[in-house]
């Protein structure tokens, strides 16, 4: 048995991760995202703020229903009418927590909460209390922690702690704090606060400055035992601290770490490719362990000592974090059974007979273009499915474009708009300027290109190309992603994405507003 601490994964790229501008999910693709943490084995996945909208329960509530091995959490403000929400959506979980917060920093108590510090503490208890009688697991955040009086977090916490909190988070909710500096905080919390040892230590730390993963690090050396984290890092503005670094560090550096965690690094690359590809956030080349390049030795001198002995200058190895490994291969000649039983496997949930079929004949269209169809391919695949069949506004029909070297690109671009065919033709300085204005003819949005991006879904020239566009108006942000072997219609899938996503006026309730 390892003599090592238990270092608590909490994912939270569900919650904080979709707050991030744009990267909004419908109850489908969080489930799926969900299931990849569960196969990941994170210990807790925080899946939503369920007060915020019906759409934010019913998918909390989903991935509650849905998953076994991890514990499901839901966000709540300091505020009955949040906590009873995230009970019942909670209410199926086979291992439930409710993770309610209020603000404790000087500058958030005045001009946010506009509240004194006793009230601050009054209504964290008082929520506290109220979250125990309905579920036994409660984790408390003292939000903006990192800007945070001492005396104040010591007063707080003791008092969350007696009110029966089980994990108390201290975040770092703006980026401010620095390693050293914070890891000293959680030290002294855990030396000053007299019942600490009744509690878990938890940190949430953001990265504006680039330190969320150092700070991280740091407070789990000063005896934080929970981290909160995200897959490729998304979260709020610069993001959250990275899942895939943290347990890394955590793993290769275990000479100097007295925790281990229960991740199944395996799986963190395909997590990390479906979280990229459902909220077109694309992954930068160089970011650890998951961008394209973490493991690709370009200098010489580097290759020529890698191949000699690896450990020269890897410090990881690539398969273990899901390179090139977990990838079942499907082609032309597979069956309706073995792509059924793949997309289980991948927890992609077809929820009809004419859903599946509808997939399989793209499948098989996809496999007479492309000879290896990867799991990326499926994952791809069924989420434009999924997105034809749903009652969208805007549909693509049909596409045709006409570029030729020396001459001016022309697309004509025929839509389905409300159920009725519209069509359009214009010019471009390319084919996909030409196919953009070509939709805003019908469409008329009014909303400006903010982020075209293209990626190879997988290697190879007859690799899907992933369009994700992101479109702003008004003060929205709204992504799109479309999928295709032809980059142009796969571009024009994402731009119409990202005018559905403009068409639907969701509204929602942003957590960290005052709820009060
Ligand atoms: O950054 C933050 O403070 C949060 C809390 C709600 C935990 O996300
Ligand atoms: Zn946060």
């Amino acid at each position: 048995m390892s003599s090592k601490e238990k270092l608590i994964i909490f994912d939270t790229t569900l919650r904080d991760g979709e707050q991030s501008p744009g990267a909004s999910m419908t109850q489908e693709e969080k489930l799926r995202i969900a299931k990849a943490l569960e196969r990941l084995r994170v210990d807790v996945i925080e899946a939503g703020f369920a007060v915020s909208s019906p759409g934010d329960f019913a998918s909390v509530k989903a991935i509650a229903d849905t998953i076994k091995d991890s514990t499901v959490c839901s966000l709540s403000r300091a505020v009955i009418g949040d906590i009873d929400r995230a009970a019942e959506a909670l209410k199926n979980a086979n291992s439930a927590r409710i993770h309610t917060f209020i603000a404790t920093s000087p500058i958030h108590m005045k001009h946010k909460l506009r509240m004194q510090p006793d009230q601050v503490v009054e209504n964290a208890v008082k929520a506290i209390k109220h979250a125990r009688n309905l579920v036994e697991d409660v984790e408390f955040s003292c939000e903006d922690a990192g800007r945070s009086e001492l005396d104040f977090l010591c007063r707080i916490i003791e008092a969350a702690i007696s009110a029966g909190a089980r994990t108390i988070n201290i975040p770092d909710t703006v980026g401010y704090a620095m390693p050293q500096q914070y890891g000293e905080t959680i030290r002294l919390l855990r030396e000053r606060i007299p019942n600490a040892d009744k509690a878990i230590f938890s940190v949430h730390c953001h990265n504006d400055l680039g330190l969320a993963v150092a700070n991280s690090l740091a407070a789990v050396v000063n005896g934080a035992r929970q981290v909160e984290c995200t897959i490729n890092g998304l979260g709020e503005r610069a993001g959250n601290a990275s899942l895939e670094e943290i347990v890394m560090a955590v793993r290769t550096r275990a000479d100097f770490f007295n925790v281990e965690t229960r991740i199944y690094t395996p799986e963190i690359v395909p997590a990390s490719r479906l979280v990229s590809s459902i909220t077109g956030f694309p992954v930068q080349p160089n970011k650890a362990i998951v961008g394209a390049n973490a493991f690709a030795h370009e200098s010489g001198i580097h290759q020529d000592g890698v191949l000699k002995h690896r450990e020269t200058y890897e410090i990881m190895r690539a398969e273990d974090v899901g390179w090139n490994t977990n990838r079942m291969v499907l082609g032309k000649l597979s069956g309706r059974s073995a792509f059924r039983s793949r997309l289980d496997e991948l927890g992609i949930g077809i929820e009809s007979e004419q859903e599946l079929n509808e997939a399989f004949s793209r499948f098989k269209e996809l496999a007479d273009k492309k000879h290896e169809i990867f799991d990326e391919d499926l994952h791809a695949l069924v989420s434009d499915t999924k997105k034809s069949a749903s009652s969208d506004r805007y549909a693509l029909v049909s596409l045709s474009v006409g570029s030729q070297t020396g001459e001016i690109p022309v697309a004509r671009i025929v839509l389905s708009v409300d159920g009725e065919e519209r069509s359009a033709e214009s010019q471009g300085a390319g084919p996909v300027d030409a196919t953009f204005r070509a939709i805003e003819r019908i469409a008329e949005s009014g909303a400006s290109l903010a982020l075209f991006s293209v990626n190879a879904i997988t290697s190879g020239t007859d690799s899907q190309g992933e369009v994700t566009v992101r479109l702003e108006k008004a003060g929205r942000v709204v992504n799109g992603q479309g999928s295709d072997i032809d980059i142009v219609a796969a571009s024009a899938k994402a731009y119409l994405d990202a005018l559905n996503h403009l068409a639907s006026n969701v509204v929602r309730e942003h957590p960290q507003s005052t709820g009060v």
